[in-house]
C-alpha cells in the first residue's frame, strides 16, 4: 500500500523511540496520524511537530493494555479522520529477570501490554481496515520472538506469540486487501533499554552483542514503512540477526548450543 498525504493511521506507543519515529516519517509523508499512549504530554509535543512537517497528529491517550480504552481509541481516531488505513501497534514493555526471580505478576504485565495490546488493537482497527482496503497492520514485535535469551523468557514469549498472531492473521485478511506486516528488530537505541533496567549478567545474548550492530529508531522505522509499501510479511534486522534467526531455526541444536557457549 503507497502511503500518500491525508492517509488515515494510527500509532500505538508513539510517545518516545520506535513509535515516535514512525509517526514523524509518517508526517513528513503528509500522513493523519492518531497518537496513542498513556501519557498525554509527549503526544501533544509530538503532535505539534507533525504539523511542523506537513502531517497532523491527533492525541489519544489509552492505555493499550485495557481492552475498553483500546476500543474507544481507535473510535476516537475513525470519529477524527473519517477511517483508518494504517495501524502500528508498536507500544511495549521489556521486564528481564530469570523466571526464578519473577515477581508474580512478570508474565502477566509482559503479556497484558506487549501480546494482548497488539492483539486489541488489531482487532479494534481490523473492521476499519476492511472497510478501508487497502489498508495494513504493522506489528513491531522483535527478534526476541525468533531468537530466546536469557531473563527474557516473558518477553520473548509475548513476541513469539505476537508473531505467530500476525502471521496467521496475514493469511486471513490477504485476498481482502489488508496487509500484515511483522518488524523483528534486533537492539534499537531508545528509552526503552534504560526502562527494561537490563541486569548485565541476565542482559540479551552477548552473541547478539558482539555481531549484530544497535540499530537507531529512524532505520527501524524506515524498514517498517517500507514494508508498508512491498507488502512484505517478517522483517528481520539488521542482516546479521536474520542470518541468526535462520541459522537457529534450520539447525535448533546449533542454535542452542552457540548461544549456551557464547552468551
Ligand atoms: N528498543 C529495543 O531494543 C527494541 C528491540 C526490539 C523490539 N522493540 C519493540 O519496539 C516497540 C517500541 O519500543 P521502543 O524501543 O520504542 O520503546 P520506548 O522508547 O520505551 O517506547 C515505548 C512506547 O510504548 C508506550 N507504552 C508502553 N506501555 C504502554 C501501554 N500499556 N499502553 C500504551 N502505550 C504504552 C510508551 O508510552 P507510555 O509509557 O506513555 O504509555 C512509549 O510510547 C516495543 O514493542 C518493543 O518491545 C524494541
Amino acid at each position: 500500500m503507497k502511503i500518500t498525504p491525508g492517509l488515515p493511521c494510527l500509532v500505538t506507543g508513539a510517545s518516545s523511540g520506535i513509535g515516535m519515529e514512525i509517526a514523524r516519517q509518517l508526517a513528513r509523508r503528509g500522513a493523519r496520524v492518531a497518537l496513542v499512549a498513556r501519557g498525554r504530554e509527549p503526544l501533544e509535543a509530538l503532535a505539534a511537530e507533525l504539523a511542523q512537517l506537513g502531517g497532523e497528529g491527533l492525541v489519544v491517550t489509552a492505555d493499550v493494555g485495557e481492552e475498553e480504552q483500546v476500543a474507544a481509541a481507535v473510535q476516537q481516531t475513525v470519529d477524527a479522520f473519517g477511517g483508518l488505513r494504517l495501524v502500528v501497534a508498536n507500544a511495549g514493555l521489556g521486564l528481564y529477570a530469570p523466571v526464578e526471580e519473577q515477581p508474580a505478576d512478570h508474565a502477566e504485565t509482559t503479556i497484558r501490554v506487549n501480546y494482548l495490546g497488539l492483539t486489541r488493537t488489531v482487532r479494534h482497527a481490523l473492521p476499519h481496515l476492511l472497510a478501508a482496503a487497502p489498508s495494513h497492520i504493522v506489528g513491531m514485535t522483535s527478534s526476541a520472538g525468533l531468537i530466546p535469551h536469557k531473563g527474557g523468557s516473558a518477553y520473548c514469549a509475548s513476541k513469539a506469540a505476537s508473531n505467530q498472531y500476525l502471521a496467521a492473521l496475514r493469511l486471513e485478511v490477504f485476498d481482502r486487501g489488508v496487509g500484515v506486516s511483522w518488524i523483528c528488530p534486533g537492539v534499537v537505541q531508545t528509552p526503552f533499554l534504560d526502562k527494561a533496567d537490563l541486569d548485565p549478567s541476565h542482559d540479551l545474548p552477548k552473541l547478539a552483542r558482539w555481531l549484530v550492530r544497535t540499530l537507531n529508531a529512524d532505520e527501524v522505522a524506515s524498514k517498517a514503512l517500507r514494508a508498508v509499501e512491498r507488502n512484505q510479511s517478517l522483517v528481520t534486522l539488521p542482516p546479521m540477526m536474520r542470518l541468526l534467526a535462520w541459522t537457529r531455526r534450520l539447525t535448533p541444536r546449533f542454535g542452542d548450543w552457540l548461544q549456551r557457549v557464547t552468551g
